[in-house]
């Protein structure tokens, strides 16, 4: 979701008024997938090099999680969407965690879109974590090296038990990944848009669903061993 500060300036305001215009394109982003059968979404909402911006940007971002944790949770609860976070959330206060662990387990059986939100995440940390468990299982003789594969590596991931993503989009001009789920985005097709967050509509959106749908995944394999995308 990037764009936000560039979105701000364009109108004269602070940065912080971007960030809180991004928030109803992520309303709009969470109600349009839940309509288009998206399963699973996840929102890049905070990087862990993030922290490095100015405080007050920071302290600001935190505050617009607290309050969009208050005034959404009820709604999405009542959409069947379930929530969950990723990152190194014991690096957030103790007031946002609070929140966030009420909002995931009181949305923890719902059936509907899944939303994952990413906050204090970095792609690079989640893999050395996910690295970490394994050389602690092998140090304590619960698996042999000759036993480490994908499927055991990915277990210790932020997003386990979660397909790998389809489509990745990214707003706001640069074509980049900047240490989102590196591991998961393995095979994932890159949609690209010059479009700043708070300005990307549902058109936008729309068209990176069809941008993914003329798409044939072929993994490795000849075009004749496949077959297209079905959307
Ligand atoms: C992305 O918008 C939002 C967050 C990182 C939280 P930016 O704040 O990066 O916006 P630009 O890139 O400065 O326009
Ligand atoms: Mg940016």
């Amino acid at each position: 979701m990037d764009g936000n500060g560039r979105w701000a300036r364009s109108k004269s305001k602070p940065r912080h008024s971007g960030h809180r215009a991004g928030v109803k394109t992520v309303r709009m982003s969470v109600e349009k997938a839940a309509e288009r059968g998206v399963e699973h979404l996840t929102l890049f909402a905070f990087s862990s090099e993030n922290w490095a911006r100015p405080e007050e940007e920071v302290s600001r971002l935190m505050g617009l999680f607290v309050e969009a944790l208050r005034r959404e949770v009820a709604e999405l609860h009542r959409n069947n969407v379930r929530l969950r976070f990723i990152g190194a959330l014991e690096q957030l206060s103790s007031g946002l965690r609070e929140k966030i662990a009420k909002a995931e387990a009181k949305t923890a059986s719902n059936t509907g879109l899944q939303l994952n939100v990413a906050i204090a995440y970095g792609g690079r940390w989640d893999i050395l974590v996910a690295a970490k468990g394994l050389a602690k299982r092998i140090a304590d003789g619960s698996l042999r090296i000759d036993e480490v594969d994908e499927r055991e590596f990915t277990v210790g991931l932020q997003l386990s038990g979660t397909p790998d993503p389809d489509l990745l989009i990214r707003t706001g001009g640069e074509q980049r990944i900047s240490n989102f789920l590196l591991w998961n985005l393995a095979y994932a097709e890159l949609w690209f848009t010059d479009v700043l967050w708070p300005d990307f509509d549902v058109r936008d959106f729309d068209a990176a669903l069809e941008h993914f749908c003329s798409k044939q995944r072929r993994y490795g394999h000849t075009g004749d061993q496949v077959e297209a995308v079905q959307c």
